[in-house]
């Protein structure tokens, strides 16, 4: 049984006696409060959450879209084929070739990163794919892949942005998340926008199957692990993908797509619940979070996410800093120039300065000054550590909002949570922190959260944009075979 020190270390920072300044140690007070979010408030989340899932069974166009993937159930295990994968992620696109072997455990990957233009962010449709396809012309070269106009070589491709499928080859953008801000793409078909480019320099590849990276962690697990039960993405982003009976899925009940589907069918459900309480009804917002979404470039939108996800992290930790900086609270002397720039500051820096234990945290003082220019001095390290804490402990507990509604709609109470992304990954923390939170929203009693055995557990996601993609693209012809219509094949 964790102590209540412990306790309170996971769900507030209440030890700030070690900042020596008093108008310092007044500012964290501040912050700590502001940034707390205590289990009666994770319960009033949670359960709003609950409805706004439910909302988007019910109804095209609300808030938490629910998007239904074509992903028709979990996976045997059995699925077998080499395809080809691409994502398409924020820094980098992965090309990968799957070799599935028919047994849930010889599974053959090949890859290859390639780093996106800088300026990409904000290019036009034409260079992104551009860019998408040539990287996956160099990987099939590069790879000595051979395909024909006749036997192509086949493409699940990972999109993960809230996109509207009409059937699992299909893909039209809502609308750009996670900073990307790309014209020409937003309510036009991903799909059929990579197919063109792919033709154009004839390549000999077929698009399968359009993806989302949470629908992708959760087929990746269940391929392995019969006990996933959620696939989640904590990383630039943040979002979650279930399995639902189509009879629950009300919003399709007049839909031709499903009229031969038994109403127990299950069906993978990407949430896109990033864009969770867009209307800040629950949501315990601070200045910072609000400047973050007004400097965005889709204010109003990914309100949740912009709490909790790996990309704001940094961002909030820098917007403070500013913060303090301009009311002359802090950092007064200091040259911050390098700081001014918008999310200069990522996840994996702020759990190096929280994991800050060296001496007088001269670790940290290093690392301010190698990134930024900046001299710390001794009160302001500790200050920011305290900060680095507050802000991934609150990010994490929202975290777990989200899952705890999906298993409290669901009626799920033991299971594994396929976890990906870069928080989940590189903040030590984070799973702890999270696995409380949950704890608490669900009622389990004090202690169970830490345990091996607690009912519902993070575990790692096994290459959800791989893997994922190449079993879901293999269910998808599967299905085909059988003689049921899976995908559109526009050409
Ligand atoms: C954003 C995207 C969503 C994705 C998530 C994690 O929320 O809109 O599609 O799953 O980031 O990458």
């Amino acid at each position: 049984m964790p102590d209540t020190k412990e306790i309170n270390e996971i769900t507030k920072d209440k030890n700030q006696g070690d900042v020596g300044s008093r108008e310092l140690r007044n500012e964290l007070h501040r912050l700590q409060e502001d940034f707390h979010v205590d289990e009666k408030k994770l319960r009033e989340i949670s359960e709003h959450f609950q409805e706004e899932l439910e909302e988007g069974l019910q109804d095209h166009g609300k808030n938490i879209a629910m998007y239904v993937t074509w992903v028709l159930g979990f996976p045997t295990g059995k699925e077998e084929g080499s395809f080809l994968t691409v994502d398409l992620g924020g820094t980098n696109i992965r090309v990968c070739y799957v070799s599935l072997q028919g047994s849930h455990k010889d599974i053959g990957i090949k890859q290859h990163q390639y780093k996106l233009p800088e300026n990409i962010k904000t290019a036009e449709a034409s260079e992104l794919w551009t860019f998408v396809a040539e990287s996956l012309q160099k990987f099939i070269e590069e790879q000595n892949l051979r395909g024909s106009k006749e036997s192509p070589l086949c493409l699940g491709f990972t999109f993960s942005y809230p996109a509207i499928q009409g059937c699992i080859d299909h893909g039209v953008l809502q609308t750009w998340t996670k900073g990307f801000n790309i014209s020409g793409v937003e309510g036009k078909d991903v799909a059929s926008q990579l197919r063109s480019t792919i033709s154009k320099l004839d390549l000999p590849i077929e698009l399968i199957a359009v993806i989302n990276d949470t629908t992708g962690a959760m087929i990746a697990s269940a391929y392995k692990d019969p006990a996933t039960i959620i696939g989640a993405i904590f990383g630039t982003g943040c979002n979650a993908a279930y399995m639902d009976k189509i009879s629950n899925i009300r919003k399709l009940k007049d839909s031709k797509a499903v009229k031969n589907l038994s109403p127990d069918t299950p069906m993978a459900i990407n949430c896109e619940y990033g864009a969770f309480d867009n209307a800040r009804r629950v949501l315990p917002l601070t200045k910072y979070d609000k400047q973050i979404d007004e400097e965005s470039p889709r204010p109003g939108e990914q309100a949740f996410e912009k709490m909790s996800a790996g990309l704001y992290l940094g961002e909030i930790y820098r917007l403070i800093i500013l913060d303090l900086h301009s009311r002359g609270v802090a950092f007064k002397e200091q040259n911050i120039g390098k700081l001014r720039d918008p999310y200069c500051i990522d996840t994996a820096f702020l759990s190096k300065i929280e994991d800050d234990d060296s001496p007088d945290l001269h670790e940290s003082a290093q690392t301010f000054r190698q990134n930024f220019d900046v001299e710390m001095t001794r009160d302001e390290l500790r200050f920011s550590k305290h900060v680095a804490k507050v802000i991934a402990i609150r990010g994490a507990r929202l975290c777990a909002t989200g899952v705890a509604a999906i298993c409290r709609k669901q009626g799920i109470n033991k299971g594994h949570v396929a976890a990906d992304g870069s928080v989940a990954n590189k903040h030590p923390k984070f799973k702890k922190r999270w696995a409380r939170a949950l704890g608490d929203i669900l009622g389990w009693e004090k202690g169970v959260a830490d345990g091996e055995d607690a009912p519902i557990v993070i575990i790692s996601a096994a290459d959800g944009s791989g893997v994922g993609a190449a079993v879901i693209s293999a269910m998808a012809m599967e299905r085909e075979s059988r003689g049921e219509k899976a995908r559109i094949k526009e050409r």
